[in-house]
C-alpha cells in the first residue's frame, strides 16, 4: 500500500512510525510532515484547501491507497469528503461525522437524543440570555465556545461571577472569534478524566487501550490547561467494568445514533470522559481524531498491522477481524464480541517536553542537545511535536532545534508502568535545550 498522513505533530510521527513498520506499506508520505519524520516518510507540503485538490491530484499521481487525516481542522472543514467523492480512499470522518468535535452543541443535542450520558446543559445565542440564566442557576459550571478554539475554549468556572465573565469574554468580547457566538453552559462533573479511543468502519468498532491525559501545564494539576503534557496507557481508571459500560451506554449507541442519522462515523473516535467515583462513565466531549499525546503511547503498545487496521476501517470491513461476527448482524452498532485488539504486554508512557511559557507565548529556534544518544529503540521513540533540524552551512547552529509549544513527546514501553515510565524519564533527563520543562508526575495517579 501507498499511504499518505496528513499533519505534522507528535500524534501524526507516532502513526508514521507505526505504519512504516507495516509490511504492506511500500510508499510512506507525509503532509506537511517534519524533519523527524522524514527518514520514516517522504514529506510533502500540499495545501489543504480548495476542496482538496492538491492532495486529490497528489493521490492520484502517486497511487495512494490510503489517506489517513491526522488533525481534526480539515476534516472538520470536509476534506474526507472531497477525498471520498474523488475516488481516494480515506482514513477519518465526513465532515457531517466529525460535528462530533467541530460544534459542542451539535454534539451535546446528539448524546441527548441518544440518552448518551454527559454533563446537563444548555445552549445560548444570545449573551444576555446566558447570563440570565447563570444567575437564576448559580453553581459550578463549565462555559464552551461552540466551534473550534484549538483546544481553548473551555472554563472551568466554580462561581457564577467566573462564569458570567467567561461567556462576556467569549459572545461579547470575541476571544474566540466566531467559534464563541455560541456557548455551552455545562454542570460541572467530578472525577477522574480519563481518554478512550475507537476505531470505527461505520458499523463496528475496535477498542485500544483506554489512556490518560495530563492536561494541566504544572504537577499535581496545577496551572492552565494545554493540548496534553503526557499520556500513558492502559489506565487502570477504566476497569474492566467500568469500560464495559463505555462501550455499552457510550461507543455503541454513538455509532448506532450517527448511523440511524445518516452521517456513519470512519474513522478514530476519541471519547473524553469523566469517570465518577461511582465508577460512572460520563462523556465531556467527543474529537474525530487520535490525541495528543495518547496517540504516542498508544502506537507503542498496538500489536498489529496499524496499516491493515485503518484501511479495515476505512472500508467498513472491521468486522473480518472481530472474531466469528461475520455471520448475522442483526442491528448497527451493537457491541461485537472481541472488540479489543491485540496489545503488547506492560504500559507505555510519554513525558512531553515543551517550551518554556508553553501553553503562552514562547521562543522558538533553541537548540536541542541530547537527542543523538537516543536513536530509536522498539520500546523507546523521542516522537517530535514542535522541532526542526537546521542544515549545515546556514550561519545558524547545526541539528535540532525547538520550532512549537509542546516540543518532543518522550515514550517507552515497560513491564510495568513504574518501569515504562522510568525508562521515559531516564531519556528525558537526556535532553536539554534553554527553559525545557516537564511534569514529574506523568502516570503518578496510576502506580
Ligand atoms: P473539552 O475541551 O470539552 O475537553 O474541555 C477541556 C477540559 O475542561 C476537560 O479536559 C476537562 O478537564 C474540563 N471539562 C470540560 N467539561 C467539563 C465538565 N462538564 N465537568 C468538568 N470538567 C470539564
Ligand atoms: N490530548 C488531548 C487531545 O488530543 O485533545
Amino acid at each position: 500500500m501507498n499511504i499518505l498522513v496528513i499533519g505534522g505533530g507528535g500524534r501524526e510521527h507516532a502513526l508514521v512510525w507505526k505504519l512504516a513498520q507495516s509490511p504492506r506499506v511500500k510508499a510512506l508520505f507525509a503532509s506537511p510532515g517534519s524533519d523527524a519524520m522524514a527518514p520514516l516518510a517522504r514529506c510533502v507540503p500540499l495545501d489543504l484547501g480548495q476542496g482538496g485538490k492538491d492532495v486529490i491530484s497528489f493521490a492520484q499521481r502517486e497511487q495512494i491507497d490510503l489517506v489517513v487525516v491526522g488533525p481534526e481542522g480539515p476534516l472538520v472543514e470536509g476534506l474526507a469528503d472531497r477525498l471520498t467523492e474523488a475516488g481516494v480512499r480515506v482514513f477519518g470522518p465526513s465532515a457531517a461525522a466529525a460535528r462530533l468535535e467541530g460544534s459542542k452543541a451539535f454534539s451535546k443535542d446528539f448524546m441527548a437524543r441518544h440518552g448518551i450520558p454527559t454533563a446537563g446543559y444548555r445552549t445560548f445565542d444570545q449573551p444576555q440570555a446566558a447570563l440570565d440564566w447563570l444567575a437564576a442557576n448559580p453553581g459550578p459550571r463549565v462555559v464552551k465556545a461552540d466551534g473550534l478554539a484549538a483546544g481553548k475554549g473551555v472554563s472551568v468556572c466554580h462561581t457564577p461571577a467566573e462564569a458570567a465573565q467567561a461567556v462576556r469574554a467569549m459572545m461579547v468580547d470575541k476571544a474566540f472569534g466566531q467559534a464563541g457566538a455560541r456557548v455551552v453552559l455545562e454542570d460541572l462533573l467530578v472525577g477522574q478524566e480519563a481518554s478512550y479511543f475507537v476505531i470505527c468502519d461505520g458499523r463496528d468498532f475496535v477498542a485500544l487501550p483506554p489512556c490518560q491525559d495530563h492536561k494541566a501545564v504544572n504537577d499535581h494539576d496545577q496551572g492552565p490547561n494545554t493540548g496534553g503534557m503526557g499520556a500513558y496507557c492502559p489506565a487502570p481508571v477504566i476497569t474492566a467494568a467500568v469500560e464495559h459500560k463505555i462501550q455499552q451506554q457510550i461507543v455503541a449507541p454513538t455509532l448506532a445514533g450517527m448511523a440511524a442519522e445518516g452521517h456513519p462515523y470512519r474513522g478514530c473516535l476519541f471519547v473524553g470522559l469523566m469517570i465518577s467515583p461511582q465508577g460512572e462513565p460520563r462523556v465531556i466531549e467527543y474529537n474525530c481524531r487520535f490525541g495528543d499525546p495518547e496517540c504516542q503511547p498508544l502506537m507503542m503498545m498496538l500489536d498489529v498491522d496499524l496499516a491493515e487496521l485503518l484501511d479495515q476501517a476505512a472500508t467498513g470491513k472491521l468486522g473480518e477481524r472481530l472474531a466469528g461476527v461475520q455471520a448475522d448482524r442483526p442491528e448497527h452498532g451493537r457491541v461485537p464480541a472481541g472488540t479489543g485488539i491485540p496489545i503488547r504486554a506492560g504500559s507505555a508512557a510519554c513525558v512531553v517536553m515543551a517550551s518554556q511559557g508553553y501553553p503562552g507565548p514562547f521562543a522558538k529556534g533553541l537548540a536541542i542537545h541530547g537527542l543523538e544518544n537516543l536513536a530509536d529503540q522498539p520500546d523507546r521513540v523521542v516522537f517530535h511535536a514542535g522541532t526542526r533540524r537546521a542544515q549545515p552551512n546556514n550561519n545558524a547552529e547545526e541539528g535540532w532545534q525547538t520550532q512549537g509549544g509542546r516540543v518532543l513527546g518522550v515514550t517507552a514501553r515497560g513491564d510495568t508502568l513504574a518501569q515504562a515510565l522510568d525508562k521515559a524519564y531516564a531519556a528525558v533527563k537526556e535532553i536539554h535545550w534553554e527553559g525545557a520543562h516537564y511534569r514529574t508526575d506523568i502516570g503518578k495517579k496510576a502506580l
